[in-house]
């Protein structure tokens, strides 16, 4: 049997050090579970800038393209801010996701019992919340082009393209309902078919795709600002939400805020089926590189552990492996082990980055129990 090759990238900010925890579960993996993979880890953004002068190497492409999974920390930071647009840390992650043609961003927002009382909506709104977000990834106006800073008469204008052809909203939206007869069957497409063109394709597509090939699933449409009320107003009545790139940055974020887990959540972007059957894919957390608290010890590194549970289950086949890792979190923060971003509740002392790594690594089973 081959072993399955993981690219990591550590990136900026926090990135390397919640990926360090994913590294102590790897390894312990390979030692008490038998579960072997061939880790190779590379530089992406500013990381990755400082040292080749680009944000994403070619020679870190090409390995991503082949290998099994990629899973990504973080990439951005202030001392990147004036640097040319082209080289900026964010183009290196955007060139991975392009160039592996991850065209399905699934992005769950969950509500941990233990911080529902973090969210900053009254806790029965969010108590058991566990929606997910499918998110269009290589398209819209993320790349659509014409795009630029040109000229106009004696002005600057600025100019970006929403795109998308019928191709990329059918992929995506079969994404969506494949994930929602996993679930609880119920999709909400979200778009602004009041205003843009490419919403009214998005809506008929959408549409088209679900009466054609799963009619079993119930669908909604939503214009995505209205979406966005919903979500805070009553999330607990959506299962899936698909939606452009461009809304699904922003819907995310708001749905991830508000399950007062901002810290905790994982994200899978997957492309179509490689050789061995399974998709492409990059797993990273939803947060950023958070470069005000990098380096201290205070980065909650549960939404990258999570993130590799996601890679457990989606590239390498270990379900049961996955479901282990995500108990092993929920206990020990039943327990009431907290890193700093989750204080606010009195009488209880932060743990380091580290020593929640060390915890949830504790509740892990050994082979045979
Ligand atoms: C995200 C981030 C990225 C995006 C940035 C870092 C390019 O906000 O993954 O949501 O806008 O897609
Ligand atoms: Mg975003």
């Amino acid at each position: 049997m081959t072993i399955p090759g993981l690219l990591i990238l550590p990136g900026d900010g926090i990135g390397p050090e919640v990926m360090a925890e994913v590294r102590k579960i790897i390894d312990w993996m390979g030692e008490n579970r038998g579960l072997g993979f061939d880790v190779s880890e590379a530089l992406v953004g500013g990381a990755a800038y400082d040292v080749h002068g680009t944000p994403l190497h070619d020679d870190t492409m090409a390995k991503a393209q082949k290998v099994d999974a990629v899973l990504l920390g973080a990439v951005g930071g202030p001392k990147y801010d004036t640097l040319d647009f082209s080289v900026k840390p964010e183009r290196g992650l955007l060139r991975l996701r392009k160039e592996m043609d991850l065209y399905a961003n699934l992005r769950p927002a969950q509500c941990f019992d233990a911080v529902a009382d973090f969210s900053s909506l009254k806790k029965d709104i969010v108590a058991g919340l566990d929606l997910m977000i499918v998110r269009e990834l290589t398209s819209g106006v993320y790349f659509g082009e014409p795009r630029g800073i040109h000229t106009e008469g004696d002005e600057r204008v600025g100019i970006n393209t929403q795109y998308y052809t019928e191709g990329e909203i059918a992929r995506v939206a079969r994404s969506a309902f494949e994930l929602a007869r996993k679930r609880d069957n119920r999709v909400c497409s979200m778009e602004k078919a009041n205003v843009m063109e490419s919403g009214i394709l998005w809506r008929d597509v959408v549409q088209e795709v679900h009466d054609a090939e799963y009619p079993d699933t119930a669908l909604s449409h939503m214009y995505a600002d209205a979406g966005a009320m919903q979500l805070t107003r009553w999330p607990k009545q959506f299962d899936v939400i698909v939606t452009d790139n461009l809304f699904g940055d922003l819907l995310s974020d708001l749905a991830a805020m508000l399950t007062g887990s901002l810290g905790m959540l994982p994200s899978a972007s997957l492309g179509a089926p490689m050789e061995s059957g399974r998709p492409k894919a990059l797993y990273e957390p939803v947060h950023g590189s958070a470069p005000d608290i990098a380096g201290q010890g205070k980065a909650n590194p549960i939404a990258c552990i999570l993130s590799f549970a996601m890679a457990l289950r989606y590239s390498f086949d270990q379900g049961a492996e996955a479901d282990r890792l995500e108990q092993a979190v929920q206990a020990v923060l039943a327990d009431g082990l907290r890193t700093a971003d989750l204080l606010g509740q009195e009488g209880i002392t932060p743990v380091s980055t580290s020593d929640m790594g060390d915890a949830i690594i504790t509740k892990l089973p050994k082979v045979g129990q």
